[in-house]
């Protein structure tokens, strides 16, 4: 669900004749370089996670990280929504002493109008060596992404991390 208040913001690609497309090698440059200071890591030590990983950490776009640990799973009640450019990176981990370093599940916000029925995130499993294993809209291999991310409707599809685990 989409906020009125939000609606300036993502309407800025209006007009724009690349409007409704992804950038996927620009998207895959910013994603390698989330250690390099971009991007905030939002959790304290590597958390377990519901996805196919031992631990993962989790890294926002530093503009968005503020917005990301508004989330208090698992009430999705007070609404959040990100920007358009927004980035949510999950660096991945094969054990639970978080040492084996396993790939990366993202989301990122195109523009307005991108994917409707996924709130205009684009999903992506990229694997270690930096290739992309599965990429979309929500549809197709996506599909189960967004599905699994349904109950955070309120929150634009972000599921969060509890604030337990929230970095200092
Ligand atoms: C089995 C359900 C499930 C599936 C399938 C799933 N996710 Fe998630 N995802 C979660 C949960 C739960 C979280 C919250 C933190 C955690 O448990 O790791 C999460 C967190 C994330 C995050 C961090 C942002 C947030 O929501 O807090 C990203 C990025 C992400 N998932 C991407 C993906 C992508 C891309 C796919 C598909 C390739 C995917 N997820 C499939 C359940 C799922």
């Amino acid at each position: 669900m989409m906020l009125a208040g939000f609606a300036p913001v993502l309407s800025t690609a209006c007009g724009d004749a690349s409007a409704g497309t992804i950038d996927e090698d620009a998207v895959l440059g910013e994603i390698l370089a989330f250690d390099q200071g971009g991007f905030t890591k939002v959790n304290a030590a590597p958390v377990p996670s519901a996805h196919v990983a031992a631990r993962v950490d989790i890294w926002v776009t530093a503009a968005s990280a503020a917005l990301y640990l508004q989330i208090d799973p698992p009430d999705y009640s007070t609404p959040v929504a990100f920007p358009e450019g927004a980035t949510i990176v999950k660096r991945h981990f094969a054990d639970e002493a978080a040492t084996m370093v396993d790939g990366f599940t993202v989301m990122h916000k195109g523009p307005a109008g991108y994917a409707p029925a996924a709130n205009d995130w684009w999903w992506a499993r990229v694997n270690e060596d930096g290739s992309i294993a599965v990429s979309g809209d929500g549809g197709g291999e996506t599909q189960l992404c967004v599905d699994c991310h349904a109950p955070a409707s309120g929150t634009d599809l972000v599921l969060g991390v509890d604030p337990a685990d929230h970095a200092p």
